[in-house]
């Protein structure tokens, strides 16, 4: 079974009551109790992690015990060449989430330090975005691993 990776950066532990104008009112256990089971129902074996600190994703990604991620590296997607360095690293593809487009918003948004080095970049989606990158998993990793 493919084992896919979500993993959260900085600030979406508050997602559905930060900025819900931008995010949205989904909490991030109902996102990730959604995506756990729609991922059963495509066949994927999900697991996610949530950190605030860039060191403790890159450690969970070092781990290295998933077939290919889906990444919302939050404002690190900005900043971080060591999470960049990580992603390139470890040897696993990746599929960019943002609940928002970074790219209509403040110019320090459009700067993307894992874009380039994605499968796949699903934007301005809202969670919705996440299911996507399941369903595009799915379909690419058809019969990986068995
Ligand atoms: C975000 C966009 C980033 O610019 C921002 O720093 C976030 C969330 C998104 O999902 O839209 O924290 O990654």
């Amino acid at each position: 079974m493919t084992r896919v990776l979500v993993l959260q950066g900085p600030n979406l532990n508050l997602l559905g009551t930060r900025e819900p104008e931008i995010y949205g009112h989904e909490t991030l256990d109902q996102l990730h109790a959604a995506l756990r089971l729609h991922a059963a129902e495509l066949g994927l074996e999900a697991d996610t992690f949530q950190s605030n600190h860039e060191g403790a994703l890159i450690d969970r990604l070092h781990e290295r015990d998933f077939d290919v991620a889906i990444v919302n590296a939050a404002g690190l997607t900005h900043t971080s060449v060591a999470l960049r360095d990580a992603l390139l690293a470890i040897k696993r593809p990746f599929i960019e989430v943002h609940l928002s487009d970074p790219a209509t918003r403040e110019p320090f948004r459009h700067v993307n330090f894992l874009v380039d080095i994605a499968l796949l970049s699903i934007v301005g989606q809202g969670p919705r975005g996440y299911h996507l990158a399941l369903e595009e998993i799915a379909e690419r990793f058809r019969g990986h691993r068995g």
